[in-house]
C-alpha cells in the first residue's frame, strides 16, 4: 500500500435517518408520544412553513424527517454515518474512485459533512459532528415521557444487488459482515454489517421483485435497542392506545434469535425495536443460500 494514499477515518457510529413525511405533525406526535422522544429542533423556511424536523435519539443519534415533495414515494431520503473526520473520509472515497463533492460543507445542524450516492442511488452521508452542533450541543432530557429507546443499533436500507453493495460497504468503508439470514430458505434476505470502529451496524436489505411502496416502508427502516421487549411493547401499546396507528403490535422471535418488534410511523416507516443479544444465547448460522441478484 502506497503510504502517502489517503486513509480511511473511523467509522464512528450511525448518525441518522431521513425520511419524507405526508403530514409531519402527525409524524413528531407519534415519535413523541410513542417512542417518547420528545427533544425536537425544528426549522423553518422565510414564510415559516417546515422544513425539516430532527428528533433527537440521543446526543450522536437522530431521525429526521422533512414535508413530502413526492407523495406515494419511497419515505427514505437519505442515512448519516458519523465519521472521526470528514475531509479525510471525502478524500479518501475520492481516492478510491468514489464519486464526491468538491468540499466538505456545513450542515443545518452545524455540523461538518457531505453526501455521496450509494451503489443502489441511496443518499449517504457522512458528518463530522462538532460540540457547537446539534444534538451535540443539547443538555439534559425532557422531563417527560421515558424513551422507549435511546439508541440507533442499525439502520437497514433496500439492496438490489448484494455484490455492488459490498464493495461500498464491505471493501471501501470496510464494514464487517457478521451474520446474513433468509426469510424464505430459497434466497438471502438480510446481510448485517458491523461499522468498522463501532458495535452498531447496517442491514443490507436484499430483495428480488421491485418493492411495494409498502414493502420499502418495511426494507428502509431503523434498530432500536431494546433492554426488555415484553416491558418495551407493553409500555409502547399503553402509549398507542386507540390512536390509529397502523399494525398490530405484537414482538416475535427473529430468524437471527432475537426478540424483536416492529411498530410503524403513519407513513408506514418502520422502527425496530431490538434486544442487542439473542433470547437463548446461540447464535443462528450465517445462511449459505445466495442473493437474489
Ligand atoms: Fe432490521
Amino acid at each position: 500500500m502506497n503510504e502517502h494514499r489517503p486513509q480511511r477515518p473511523a467509522v464512528t457510529g450511525l448518525a441518522s435517518m431521513t425520511f419524507q413525511s405526508s403530514d409531519p405533525a402527525k409524524a413528531l406526535a407519534y415519535y413523541r408520544d410513542v417512542h417518547g422522544w420528545e427533544d425536537h429542533y425544528l426549522r423553518t423556511d422565510a414564510q415559516g412553513n417546515l422544513t425539516n424536523a430532527f428528533v433527537k435519539v440521543n446526543a450522536r443519534q437522530w431521525v429526521e424527517l422533512r414535508p413530502e415533495t413526492a407523495p406515494q414515494t419511497d419515505r427514505l431520503i437519505q442515512f448519516a454515518f458519523e465519521v472521526a473526520d470528514a475531509e479525510a473520509m471525502r478524500l479518501y472515497l475520492a481516492d478510491r474512485g468514489w464519486k464526491v463533492p468538491a468540499s466538505v460543507s456545513m450542515s443545518l445542524l452545524g455540523n461538518l459533512g457531505f453526501l455521496v450516492n450509494d451503489p443502489d442511488g441511496h443518499l449517504v452521508e457522512f458528518i463530522q459532528l462538532s460540540p457547537k452542533g446539534w444534538p451535540s450541543r443539547t443538555r439534559g432530557e425532557p422531563a417527560g415521557l421515558k424513551p422507549l429507546s435511546t439508541t440507533l443499533m442499525h439502520l437497514g436500507f433496500s439492496v438490489y444487488s448484494l455484490d455492488a453493495s459490498l464493495k461500498f460497504y464491505r471493501d471501501l468503508l470496510e464494514c464487517r459482515e457478521f451474520w446474513r439470514g433468509s426469510s424464505d430458505e430459497k434466497t438471502l434476505a438480510w446481510v448485517q454489517m458491523k461499522l468498522p470502529e463501532d458495535e452498531n451496524y447496517i442491514e443490507l436489505m436484499l430483495y428480488d421483485q421491485p418493492p411495494t411502496l409498502e414493502w420499502l416502508g418495511v426494507l428502509n427502516h431503523f434498530g432500536l435497542e431494546v433492554f426488555s421487549m415484553s416491558e418495551t411493547m407493553e409500555e409502547a401499546s399503553r402509549r398507542m392506545g386507540p390512536r390509529p396507528y397502523p399494525r398490530e403490535v405484537g414482538y416475535s422471535i427473529g430468524k437471527c434469535r432475537h426478540r424483536l418488534a416492529n411498530v410503524y410511523d403513519p407513513d408506514g416507516t418502520r422502527a425496530e425495536f431490538m434486544e442487542r443479544k439473542t433470547f437463548d444465547g446461540s447464535v443462528t448460522p450465517s445462511s449459505p443460500l445466495p442473493a437474489p441478484h
